[in-house]
Order: C-alpha cells, then structure tokens, then sequence
C-alpha cells in the first residue's frame, strides 16, 4: 500500500506535457515533505488567513517561475512575497516608507500587502520586472511554519487556476491544481476568505490597489488618507487589467436585502430560468430556488463563504445564479468589488 493510502492521503495522477505530478494533500502536523519540496525549488499550495496560496522558494527565480506555469500567470502579474515580519525585509527593500511603517505596525501579521520600493535581491520573475515589490505576512500558524522552515520568503499568488476564483479550502485547490504541483497542505477553511487588502506605499497619500481583509477606514485611521485606484489612475496593480471570476452561468447580483423589494422583483429576475442558484442571507433560505447557499447574516460571514458559494453553486451548472447581498463598511467595499467582477447584472433598488 503506498504511503499517502496509509497517511489517508489523496493523490491523483494527470498526464501533463508527458509528465505525470502526483498531488498529494498534506495534513499541517507533516509539513516535511512540503518544506522540503520548496528547498528543491517545487510549488506547494499552503492555507493562509486569507484564501491559500501557490507558494514557492521567494528567492529563487526559477522556483517562482514555476508558479506562473502552475497557475497559468501571465508573467506581467507580480506575486507576494510572505515574510514573518518587518524583520525579514531587510535586504529586499530598498526604502521602507513612513506609511508603510505605520501599515505593518498596525495590521501584521494579518490580511495587509504593502507594495514598496525592491532591491535587486527579489527575483525579477516575483515582480515581473517592476522595481517595486508587494508584501505581506501572515498570520496563518501554518503559512508561518512554512516560511520559518523554509528560511526565506515564500512568493505566493492565491492558489487559483487564472481566471477562477480564490480558492478557501485544500478541495478547491485540489480542483484547480491537481496534477500541476506536488502538493497541497489542508489548512482548514480559510478564516477570511477574500484575499489581502493591497496597499501602493509608493505613492502620497498611499494606493489602494486591492480591497480585502482590511476595510479601507481602518487604513484611514493608521495613515490619513488613502486614495482608491481606478483603471484609469497614474498607479494601478498590473492585476487589475486582468478578467477575474465570473461564473460559467449568467450571475444577476441583487444588491439589496430588504425583503419587501426583493419579493416584488425576483420573479422577475427568475422567470426565464427554469433551474437557477441562490446565494444570499441565510434567512432567504425559504426562496424557492433550484439550490440555496447561505452567507449568514453579515459581512464577516459573507466574506468567508463567498468564493466557496460561486465555486459550489458553479458546479450545479443553473441557468442563473443570483447573488442577493448588500454591504455595508468594513469588508464591504472587498465583497461588492468581487461581485462587481462576478456579475454581469446588477440590480438595486432606484
Ligand atoms: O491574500 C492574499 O493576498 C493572497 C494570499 C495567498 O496571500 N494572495 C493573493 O495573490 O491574492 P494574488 O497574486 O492573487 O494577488 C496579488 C495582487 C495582484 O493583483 C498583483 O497584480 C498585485 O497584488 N501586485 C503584486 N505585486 C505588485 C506590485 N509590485 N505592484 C503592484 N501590484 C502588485
Ligand atoms: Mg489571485
């Protein structure tokens, strides 16, 4: 019987390019073989508090390069380089900004990337050839074990296939990555589920490149002001200009949860299909839809099992998918911007 049957492991097996890679999903108490694997310059999935991340070897450049290739990155795209603290920028940085200061001081570890000035020590394939370079420690306790044994940064974009959505469990990486890397450490759900708030410390006031974890006005409160980069903005994240997620199936996001407003328009909505998916407050459970999935009550919820709902309900293939959830502060600048990119309709109350 082989080791991982024994361990209760899974494996499977892809032909790719000739050359089958068993995945193997790791349990976080044996994280030997990963550590090892990024020594010799693998790519591993790993849990962060975010969503899980595609990591590998932050200072060896064809290590990372393999990410690119694992994911299908387009190469103008830099990653994250996951470090324990301030600590270990020393030598990778070339000018740690006074904002930036004030944004690890208050918010590391945790679910904040600050985008500053590099040295010519972080890879070129990391910042795909910018002179700047984001990072971000995690608090994650098993992202941080990785990093400690590794003895160096871990470079990491979330551990999604291009083009789909953040991946918060060790199956939906799974799904995406099986075949293309060696292995996966489960880490649980991520707690968060929406990725790191992204922060240009480059510019005065600083960026906000990526809503995420952390709400814009706790940003405020730390720095001042913070100004909200758009497609057309002088700084934007090279990410930006790349599709993000959108269902296979039509996803009309109702972006109201009053109740009397949502009973007058779904009909509407839903008459043209015959099997369509709900994804909305738990307390909408009784709306007759083809499949129900519950965000729970409020913003801290909803970011947590969001990507999980499109993943999921994804696979039932309806003939819609409808999003009812309204935001308020906090997380929810991060929550509508994802479903923002997910929909292509939108509805709201005049
Ligand atoms: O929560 C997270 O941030 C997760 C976990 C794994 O840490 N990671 C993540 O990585 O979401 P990724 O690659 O999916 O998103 C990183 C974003 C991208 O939009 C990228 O363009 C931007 O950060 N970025 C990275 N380096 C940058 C740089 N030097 N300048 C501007 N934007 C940068
Ligand atoms: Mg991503």
């Amino acid at each position: 019987m082989p080791l991982s049957q024994k361990m209760g492991w899974t494996e499977h097996t892809h032909e790719r390019r000739g050359h089958p890679t068993n995945t193997t999903i790791l349990t976080s108490d044996a994280l030997g073989p990963a550590i090892r694997a990024l020594r010799e310059g693998q790519v591993v999935a790993f849990p962060t508090e975010t969503v899980y991340g595609l990591g590998a070897d932050g200072l060896n450049d064809a290590a990372c390069r393999r990410i690119f290739v694992a994911k299908g990155r387009p190469s103008d795209n830099p990653l994250i380089l996951h470090v324990l603290g301030p600590e270990d920028l020393e030598g990778l940085v070339a000018e740690l900004p006074v904002a930036a200061q004030r944004l690890i001081a208050a918010f590391w570890p945790g679910p904040l990337t600050v985008v500053v000035p590099a040295t010519e020590k972080v890879p070129l394939s990391v910042r795909a050839g910018l002179d700047t370079v984001a990072v971000r420690a995690p608090s994650h306790p098993v992202a941080r074990r990785l990093i400690a044994g590794l003895g160096s940064p871990i470079a990491a974009p979330s551990a999604n296939l291009s083009g789909r959505p953040s991946p918060t469990t060790a199956s939906a990486v799974y799904e995406d990555m099986r075949g293309r890397i060696p292995f996966i450490v489960d880490g649980g759900s991520a707690e968060v589920g929406l990725e790191s708030t992204v922060v240009d410390c480059t510019t005065q006031p600083v960026t906000l490149l990526r809503a995420g974890g952390i709400g814009r006005g706790r940003l405020c409160d730390v720095v001042g002001e913070v100004v909200i980069a758009t497609a057309n903005s002088p700084v934007r994240s090279p990410g930006m200009k790349y599709r993000h997620y959108a269902p296979k199936s039509p996803l009309i996001w109702v972006q109201s949860t009053d109740d009397a407003f949502v009973r007058r328009i779904l009909p509407d909505i839903v008459s043209a299909h015959r099997r369509w998916a709900l994804i909305a407050p738990d307390v909408m459970k009784g709306l007759q839809a083809s499949w129900f999935y519950g965000l729970g009550s409020d913003d801290v919820s909803a970011a947590h099992r969001l990507f999980d709902a499109m993943r999921t309900m994804d696979q039932h293939n309806p003939d819609a998918i409808v999003v009812i959830w309204e935001s308020q502060g906090g997380l929810g600048l991060a929550i509508s911007n994802r479903l923002e990119k997910a929909s292509g309709r939108r509805v709201m109350p005049e």
